[in-house]
């Protein structure tokens, strides 16, 4: 693991960038906010109901007094990233700027929940490499295709069938399940609260929400 907060000086053009040593610590402005920062990334297909579960998490935590920031498809893609599509690389690249946002997050003391498909196991793979061993917790939201068709929220997999949208998840792009996440919510036939409370638990029972 890299303990750089900022960088993972890979880039042959940081070469001639000096890190500047923060007076302040990451585990100070920890202790200050009385948690354990740590990144709660969320993936699985569209519709299965990551952001839905990612809100009512993270409305949770605020209630309790904790402090949170969400990044999902909808603020990141129509900011940060709005000038990647969804090609291979361009998915690459989206969830690279993200894992780097939420890295800096994580330093700033908070609680991160992100909420992208992030399709590719070696992608997250590598966010989980950027942070602390026990700061990367891997979210499955596990729903059939079928259902998440069927439930097909924004119209989407109907536009992917009829061949208007290309490169669409679990159509015509592939999605790598996690082999171990921390969490494995099976998204179907449960409600959001009980979703939600899977991850309040698992946070509880791991002394996430003490410093
Ligand atoms: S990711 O694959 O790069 O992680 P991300 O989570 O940011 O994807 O964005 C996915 C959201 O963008 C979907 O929930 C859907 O609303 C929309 N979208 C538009 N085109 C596509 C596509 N080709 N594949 C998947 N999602 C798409």
């Amino acid at each position: 693991m890299n303990n750089n907060p900022t960088s993972n000086n890979q880039h042959p053009t940081s070469e001639n960038i000096v890190h500047h040593p923060h007076a302040v610590t990451k585990s100070a402005r920890a202790a200050l906010k009385g948690q354990r920062p740590c990144i709660l990334w969320f993936t699985g297909l569209s519709g299965s109901g990551k952001s839905t579960i990612a809100n009512a998490v993270e409305a949770k935590l605020c209630e309790m007094g904790k402090h949170t920031y969400l990044l999902d498809g909808d603020n990141i893609r129509h900011g940060l990233n709005r000038d990647l599509g969804f090609g291979d690389a361009e998915r690459v690249e989206n969830i690279r700027r993200i894992g780097e946002v939420a890295r800096l997050f994580v330093d700033s003391g908070l609680i991160v929940l992100t909420a992208f498909i992030s399709p590719f196991r070696s992608d997250r793979d590598s966010v989980r490499n950027l942070v602390g061993e026990d700061e990367f917790i891997e979210i499955f939201v596990d729903a059939p295709l079928e259902i998440c068709e069927r439930r097909d929220p924004k119209g989407l997999y109907k536009k992917a069938r009829a061949g208007e949208i290309s490169d669409f998840t679990g159509i015509s792009s592939p999605y790598e399940p996690p082999e171990h996440p921390e969490i494995h919510i099976k998204n179907d036939g449960i409600t959001v609260e009980e979703a939600a409370w899977e991850v309040i638990k698992y946070l509880k029972e791991n002394g996430y929400l003490h410093a």
